[in-house]
């Protein structure tokens, strides 16, 4: 989604903000801008649309030299990816903008600067911002000043940074939304939607929170909140290398982050097992206490982490007896929901700022749920900083868009909240527990295995590089692992993918089977192996092309129209975990076969900040 990089110094600042831009390519993009305060005293701006590297190589022949800039990458809302839509916008040649989110009064504002004489050259919202700014610097001297006036007009979401010709002493970024944060140097100081977009320049940063406003000198800064008050802000100093930083021996970042999964896996585990019991504590100080209250769980996500939600009530449900409800964020947020007594409230996101995720949390804060907890792999993030109990997925950086190794750490999260409030509430055998801990503490060696398989998997790819559609098939907790497999495969080959539990796909989905559509089929050893061979049959005696990954105990056998591949065996709740991983193989194989953007797909962002 958009992304925004600003810096002010004594040294040239375009290569800081074309790098900046880069390291924030992963989160999807269509067009990208700079606009640079040069030494020549002018307001002067770069735009292409396409690739940070067209930009680039445009500033490479006409380079912007200046101490001052700002700049963006844009996910199309209002108005066509184009050169005039991309940011930064100005207003005259003396004030530009850039802006992540969504202002949702444009219109009105448009037409009423319109009839003030401003012209607009673009369809985008943020036009609307810059002009407004405009004409309120003549009424307020003070740069700071007129954007909190602005922004009091402003509905909606933002993340702005803005500069001036006349202030080109000072850059200025407002926050409600959609986040920001400072970077801090010496003698110089920068401005991000994501620390990521610093790390080449700083480690020590500064969140900005809901309603703040920034001044941001060379060598000063200043902050009010909200309501206008001046406010300090703690700052936060990262110490681990940027893991993120190159794709090392791999082609691809989501081939990178697959084959991390048995690393990140093990770290998400740490300090979160005693010898045979989950420590409640790594949820937070009072999650043992909020634990035992607990009568039911409302989960709220998006896309993959979604899925993860799904996964977790067939868990809940049967090791726990809670009852659980899992929702997509953007139907919760709009919905009146009857709060069951005594529930707990779980957001479930990789990037902590996707913005329906959000908006649920917010709404569900005075909604009467027994407390919040977010399962996130952001430690910074607006979801954990507004959240009672936290548990941190690390996976580390996750930089293709198709989000994996965020799936299974969180996963293996939910797994542990699961068994924490088992035992809190007292419904868990500790027997089924201490079993239960056993087992994920050989989950790491166990993926390992799986990855082993990619050679295998890579052949059965080829099956699909020609097909246009596909179906998957899951029983269980594996009907989740299949509709994770689906959208794997649709966001990065754009092979239409469809995930069905195998016992409904006499109710419809069998009219689509014949020999171009392949079925794959996660088919783990469990009480429902029989009935899925059965669906497994059905598809067979349509000509369909079935894959299955089966348990290497399932006496599934390879034969005509029939590719069987042989799993490691698992404890039976690690089995989700387990059969992700082929999954995600098998897309990333069939994405590479079909030669698309693997980690940067078309139409998808990985950070999605707008509803
Ligand atoms: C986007 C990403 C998905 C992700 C979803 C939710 O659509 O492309 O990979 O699952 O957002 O993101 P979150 O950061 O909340 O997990």
């Amino acid at each position: 989604m958009c992304g925004i990089v600003g810096a002010i110094a004594e040294r040239q600042v375009s290569a800081i903000l074309v790098e900046g831009l880069k390291r924030l390519e992963y989160r999807g993009y269509d067009s990208a801008g700079v606009a640079v305060y040069t030494d020549a005293g002018q307001l002067q701006r770069c735009r292409r649309t396409g690739k940070v590297v067209e930009l680039e190589q445009a500033l490479q022949a006409e380079p912007l030299v200046g101490r001052l800039g700002i700049a963006h990458t844009r996910w199309a809302t209002h108005g066509a990816p184009s050169e005039a839509n991309a940011h930064p916008h100005f207003s005259s040649t003396d004030l530009a903008v850039v802006h992540n989110g969504i202002i949702e009064n444009h219109e009105s504002l448009r037409g009423e600067l319109q009839a003030l004489g401003y012209v607009f050259s673009s369809q985008t919202d943020t036009e609307t911002i810059v002009h407004l700014l405009h004409h309120l610097l003549k009424s307020h001297a003070d740069l700071a000043d007129a954007l909190k006036a602005a922004v009091r007009q402003l509905h909606g979401a933002y993340g702005l940074a803005v500069i001036s010709a006349a202030q080109p002493d000072r850059l200025l970024a407002a926050r409600s939304g959609s986040p920001l944060v400072i970077g801090l140097g010496l003698g110089e100081n920068f401005l991000a939607s994501d620390p990521l977009a610093l790390r080449q320049v700083t480690d020590r940063f500064i969140y900005l929170e809901e309603g703040d406003i920034a001044e941001i000198r060379r060598d000063s800064l200043q902050i009010w909140d909200a309501q206008g008050q001046a406010v300090l802000r703690d700052m936060v100093q990262y110490h681990e290398q940027a893991e993120a930083a190159d794709k090392g021996e791999y082609r691809h970042y989501m081939l990178k982050e697959i084959h991390e999964q048995p690393k990140v896996v093990q770290r998400t585990l740490e300090d979160r097992l005693a010898a045979d019991h989950v420590l409640t504590q790594a949820f937070g100080p009072q999650a043992g206490e909020l634990f035992g209250r607990v009568r039911n769980v409302q989960i709220v996500a998006c896309g993959t982490s979604y899925h993860a939600g799904l996964v977790a009530r067939y868990w809940l449900e049967a090791l726990t007896g809670v009852p659980c409800q899992v929702e997509v964020a953007s139907e919760f947020r709009y919905r009146q929901v009857a709060v069951q007594p005594d529930a707990l409230f779980v957001t479930i996101s990789q990037s902590g700022e996707t913005a329906d995720t959000l908006a649920a949390l917010r709404n569900a804060k005075d909604a009467g749920y027994l407390a919040s907890l977010a399962i996130c792999n952001v430690g910074t993030s607006s979801l954990v900083r507004e959240s009672d109990l936290t548990l941190l997925t690390r996976a580390g950086p996750e930089i293709g868009v198709a989000s994996t190794k965020a799936f299974t750490t969180q996963l293996v999260g939910l797994l542990l909240l699961t068994l924490a409030i088992g035992r809190a509430r007292g419904s868990l055998p500790a027997a089924v527990e201490a079993d239960a801990v056993q087992a994920l503490r050989g989950l790491p060696g166990l993926l390992k295995q799986a990855l082993d398989m990619d050679g295998q998997i890579e052949k059965v790819a080829e099956a699909f590089a020609e097909k246009h559609h596909s179906l998957f098939l899951g029983r269980g907790e594996q009907y989740p692992v299949a509709m994770e497999g689906a959208l794997k495969l649709k966001e990065i080959s754009y092979i239409h993918a469809e995930a069905y539990p195998a016992g409904e796909l006499k109710h419809g989905p069998l009219a689509l089977v014949d020999s171009d559509m392949p079925v794959v089929t996660v088919a783990p050893n469990n009480e429902l192996l029989e009935k899925l061979k059965s669906n497994l049959q059905e598809v067979r005696a349509r000509g369909g092309q079935l894959i299955v990954f089966a348990d290497r105990d399932a006496q599934l056998e390879n034969g005509e129209g029939t590719r069987v591949i042989n799993m490691p065996h698992s404890h039976a709740l690690l089995a989700p975990i387990l059969y992700t991983v082929p999954l995600q193989l098998l897309s990333y194989h069939v994405a590479v076969l079909k030669g698309t953007d693997v980690d940067q797909p078309r139409n998808l962002a990985k950070s999605v900040t707008v509803e």
